[in-house]
């Protein structure tokens, strides 16, 4: 009796406080909304963790087969820059042979408009800062009458051809140190081609030289380039 006293009095007043307090079952949810929230937050974080490492690993699963490509880059890069014109300019011959004559004159007419502000082309034409140009192909290097050429450049000696005068124009202080002719160069070998086929048509008449396409078939833009890069692999192999 005396035992069932303590039990009954705390019951009801735990009943009581119940249906007085409204606020008690909120409280509850808010504590179990909690868990759900904690539950789902921890699954996102786990599919994120998941998520990361599966792009890690197919990362390197994907980068595995990748390594063959920086080399074959690697080919066309070296390319141009050794030719620091482009990728695998043509050669002298070939731009000579690219198109017909008539329109290479035409375009080298054009491209000696850098060259007038020192050169006169015309027969009998005045020396300025630099000599007349008239029948200069197949003359002799530094020999115009009349003008003062640098010791460096009388120094050359031969004629200008085609081949020559191609280094000449890619790059005068390069090809002739020293060189009074104060002209950066023609980076294109189609612009080279041109002026030398314009030069050739004032008062020179060198044959153009002739260019076999079959001689190149076997080496077309992308091809001549790792031929050119595999010389050093085969030389690193003999000193291994
Ligand atoms: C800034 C002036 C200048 C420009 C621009 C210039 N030249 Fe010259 N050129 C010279 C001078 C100066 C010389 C003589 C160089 C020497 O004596 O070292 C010369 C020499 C030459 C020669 C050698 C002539 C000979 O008698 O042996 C050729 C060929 C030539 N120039 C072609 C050209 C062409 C083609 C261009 C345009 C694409 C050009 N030059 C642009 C100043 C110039």
């Amino acid at each position: 009796m005396i035992g069932l006293a303590p039990l009954g009095g705390p019951d009801y007043g735990a009943r009581g406080m119940t249906q007085d307090n409204s606020s008690q079952p909120t409280t509850e949810a808010q504590a179990s909304g909690g868990d759900l929230f904690n539950t789902v937050a921890g699954w996102v974080l786990f599919a994120g963790i998941v998520g990361l490492g599966l792009a890690q690993i197919s990362k390197h699963y994907f980068e595995a087969d990748k390594p063959e490509r920086p080399e074959k880059l690697g080919y066309v890069i070296e390319g141009v820059v050794e030719e620091d014109a482009g990728p695998a300019e043509m050669s002298m011959a070939e731009a000579l042979n690219a198109k017909p004559a008539a329109e290479l004159i035409a375009a080298g007419e054009k491209v000696f408009a850098k060259c007038q502000s020192c050169h006169t082309i015309e027969a009998g034409g005045a020396n300025g800062i630099g000599p007349n140009l008239h029948g200069t192909l197949g003359k002799a290097v530094a020999t115009h009458p009349g003008f003062d050429y640098s010791a460096e450049l009388k120094a050359h000696g031969g004629n200008w051809d085609w081949e020559n005068i191609n280094d000449w124009l890619k790059n005068p202080k390069g090809y002739v140190p020293g060189t009074k002719m104060s002209f950066a160069g023609l980076g294109k070998v189609e612009d080279r081609a041109a002026v030398a086929m314009y030069l050739n048509s004032q008062g020179s008449n060198l044959p153009v030289p002739s260019f076999v396409a079959d001689a190149a078939a076997g080496t077309p833009a992308g091809e001549a380039t790792p031929a050119a890069g595999e010389t050093p692999a085969a030389a690193e192999t003999p000193a291994e």
